[in-house]
């Protein structure tokens, strides 16, 4: 695994780095592979950057688009990270809609769309059974707990290990999320973090020794390319060693 960390000054000049290496990497997967397939984090950090790359003009009928994760809600939903991407990029240009790939969060019970989306992936990448497909992006955030996509602290999501998707669980509610070894077999992550609320997780998440179980963010550890882009806010205190 190769990390490298860059701390940008501002929210501004983090998500212009962003739209830079994340531009770069679709058009090289396109260039190597004829395609790019790329998975999204919601939340909120990763709106402008989704708006940026709506203003590019890039191959659509190359681009498939997935979800790292998503909140068991329907996708008209204010909190849906499908609606949030929709609105913010992918209603703006011309992307075949069969190249989106939502996480089906209605007429399902939380366990039977984890295991649907798994198949969806198993069809797209043609995989043998048992095998992961690598994604060449996939976009991350950290809560301010140590969370990232939906594997929250002290869950059951933590210790699946033999599933590309499973149900995760934040406080209670459910979520449909990728597992950390489906994160871990991309070609590139790209850890998108900003302010200063996400100091202290990444200080945890950073450190040299700390408990994943706390901090599940610690547990991607991809075997390609492992990007942290952070605000000042967020990297101010790292260690520089750690940078
Ligand atoms: C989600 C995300 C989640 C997010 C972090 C950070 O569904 O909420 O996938 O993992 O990336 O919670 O969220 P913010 O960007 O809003 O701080």
């Amino acid at each position: 695994m190769e990390k490298i960390v860059e701390v940008l000054p501002s929210l501004e000049s983090l998500i212009e780095r962003s739209l830079a290496i994340v531009l770069e990497r679709i058009n090289t997967a396109i260039a190597e592979r004829g395609m790019c397939a790329i998975a999204l984090a919601g939340g909120s950090t990763p709106k402008p950057l989704y708006e940026a790359i709506s203003k590019q003009p890039l191959p659509w009928d190359k681009i498939h688009v997935f979800w790292g994760d998503e909140r068991y809600v329907p996708p008209e939903h204010p909190d849906s990270n499908q609606l949030m991407a929709r609105t913010a990029w992918l209603n703006k240009v011309p992307i075949p809609a069969t190249n989106i790939h939502p996480i089906r969060t209605s007429e399902v019970d939380p366990a039977a769309a984890a295991s649907q989306y798994e198949q969806e992936l198993v069809e797209f990448f043609q995989l043998s059974p048992g095998e992961l497909p690598v994604l060449d992006i996939i976009l991350l955030g950290i809560g301010d707990d140590g969370h990232t996509a939906s594997l929250f602290p002290h869950t059951a999501a933590l210790k699946v290990s033999d599933r590309a998707v499973t149900v995760g669980n934040k406080d209670g509610q459910p979520r449909i999320t990728f597992t950390y070894p489906l994160i871990n077999k991309a070609r590139d992550v790209i850890f998108l973090v900003a302010g200063a609320s996400k100091r202290s997780a990444l200080t945890q998440i950073f450190a040299p020794v700390a408990d994943a179980n706390n901090y599940p963010s610690r547990l991607i550890q991809p075997q390609g390319k492992l990007w942290w882009l952070l605000d000042g806010a967020a990297g101010q205190e790292l260690p520089s060693k750690s940078a």
